[in-house]
């Protein structure tokens, strides 16, 4: 039976997916680590034995010898990935591993030019919205379509049985097109839909690892950093800095809900929260959001150990039998 597990998002992006698709592609489980959303408006940072590797498109299977899928859903640049290709061939990795499936869609130097334009997004210019706007107006250009791509080209819904896929998801839950605060959002759909139309039946989601921080951020246009000298500091202690556009990232305080809402949304049955110390460095800033009286109040803890607790419990009282880990920054 094929079976699948995903690892999502649950915030604005940036939550370290990345790191955890790689943990888990380690564990020798998988036959192919598939990428099912967006384009190289996404970066992973990850820590290969020491080394740091950013990668943008290219899934994390080719560091653990697996073929590794840019899935239907996803966009492609076609010189941005073969640059990609050649960089990860040059730290030593063998790129022939990498696959395109026939109908993922491409983006042309014209989507990007336009993109490029906007102001009132705040996108990463790397041309995802009018590739997908073509997508959806049937004039787009696909995989199959590139020469350059011909020996790449795979059917990834004409799946053997024994499939064990890991899915990584791009951006976040809250910058889902749908879900997301709309028209702040990515182009793509970021949640659990997404791996299906890539075309897989929902019985084959094994497993869904969803994955925050222990505080939220978020870049683009709209105002979400509120007034808090905490915030300049824990952007620099926890290297916040768009990994596609090296923008500074917004900072907020984890919010309880809307993570909560995303594990219950996407069906998470392991949720891993990422980066503890840095709220630790940053003078102890055991801080949430939580809603209070209709209003996001901010609750503040003395020490680690209580900041856990509660999030323990209010994922109790949601989720009782979703799993919760955290953890500390790469390497
Ligand atoms: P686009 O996906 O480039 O169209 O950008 C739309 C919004 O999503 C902007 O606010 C981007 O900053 C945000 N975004 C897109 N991809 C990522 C990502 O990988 N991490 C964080 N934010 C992202
Ligand atoms: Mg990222």
């Amino acid at each position: 039976m094929i079976k699948i597990d995903v690892v999502l998002g649950l915030q604005y992006g940036d939550e370290g997916k990345g790191k955890i698709t790689n943990q888990m592609a380690s564990s020798g489980k998988y036959s192919h680590v598939m990428r099912y959303n967006g384009g190289s408006n996404a970066g992973h940072t990850i820590y290969v034995k020491g080394q740091k590797v950013v990668t943008h498109l290219v899934p994390c299977g080719i560091f653990h010898g697996i073929p590794s899928v840019i899935g239907p859903g996803c966009v492609v640049h076609l010189d941005k990935f073969l640059k990609e290709l050649e960089y990860l061939n040059n730290l030593g990795y063998f790129t022939h591993l990498v696959k395109v499936a026939y109908n993922a869609h491409i983006v042309t130097d014209d989507h990007i030019e336009e993109d490029s334009k906007d102001t009132r997004i705040g996108t990463t210019k790397t041309g995802n919205g009018p590739c997908y706007r073509d997508k959806v107006m049937r004039v787009g250009k696909r995989a199959e379509d590139i020469p350059e791509l011909s020996d790449m080209i795979i059917d990834i819904a004409d799946h053997g049985e024994d499939y064990k896929i890991l899915a990584e998801g791009a951006q976040g839950y809250w910058l889902d097109i749908d879900s997301g605060d709309y028209p702040y959002v990515t182009s793509s759909s970021c949640g659990i839909g997404a791996v299906l139309n890539n075309g897989f039946s929902h019985k084959a989601i094994n497993s869904v690892v969803g994955v925050a921080k222990a505080y939220s951020t978020y870049v683009g246009a709209k105002s979400y950093q509120s007034e808090d000298p905490r915030f300049e500091e824990i952007r620099k202690e926890g290297q916040e800095y768009g990994a596609t556009t090296g923008r500074p990232r917004q900072i907020q305080w984890f919010d309880v809900d809307e993570v909560l809402i995303a594990c219950i949304r996407n069906g998470v049955d392991k949720l891993i929260i990422n980066k503890l110390d840095v709220l630790e460095k940053v003078d102890n800033s055991w801080n949430v959001m939580s809603p209070w009286a209709n209003k996001k109040e901010i609750i503040n803890f003395d020490n680690k150990s209580d900041f856990k607790s509660f999030i323990l419990d209010e994922c109790y009282k949601s989720l009782p039998n979703m799993k919760v880990e955290f953890q500390e920054s790469p390497l």
